[in-house]
């Protein structure tokens, strides 16, 4: 969902408790759903939980799950830290970008990556290390990116000749 309707904001409102322990379960509601968390929502939540704006943005910017710009249906941390650096991740990371049509790390034309740089995602000795969403890819090279993101690009959205060329590989694994 890309756009944010706030008719269904105030239907997720009504699904939680009015008190300040709905802040964040709140937060990951609106994140999840429309991946960002818009200025009214927060404005919105701030009055309906009767917590000061300043305290939601506190929060909104304390964790790194949450962003306050629309970020990509999947997002693509490529760790740059020390263990993944020495072992290719530099190289890993400009692939991405060059596959994705990307100068810089960011969110595609068609909203379905969003690409950063992190530093250490706590699994070194699987460097180099790409996550996406809650998985995490080890052993990462220049050759495995575009296969790895065709993955997560849904059939649909694929530019066009990929799906058959993605789903006739799938086929051969699975056969
Ligand atoms: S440096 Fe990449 S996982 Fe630790």
């Amino acid at each position: 969902m890309t756009d944010f309707e706030p008719v269904q904001l105030e239907a997720l409102l009504a699904d939680f408790e009015e008190t300040r322990e709905s802040l964040i379960p709140l937060l990951q509601e609106v994140q999840t759903q429309y991946c960002y968390l818009p200025e009214f929502a927060l404005r919105r939540i701030a009055s309906k939980l009767s917590v000061s704006l300043t305290d939601v943005y506190q929060v909104a910017t304390f964790y790194s799950c949450f962003s306050l710009v629309p970020v990509g249906k999947h997002v693509v941390q490529v760790c740059l830290g020390t263990a993944c650096h020495v072992r290719g991740a530099p190289r890993v990371l400009d692939r991405m970008l060059r596959d994705l049509k990307l100068g810089t790390p960011g969110t595609t034309q068609d909203m379905q990556f969003t690409v950063r740089s992190v530093r250490c995602v706590g699994c070194c000795g699987l460097a180099p290390v790409v996550r996406v969403d809650n998985n995490t890819h080890p052993n990462m090279t220049q050759a495995k990116v575009r296969g790895m993101l065709k993955k997560y690009r849904s059939k649909e959205d694929r530019p066009a000749g990929e799906a058959d060329e993605v789903d006739d590989a799938e086929a051969r694994v699975h056969s």
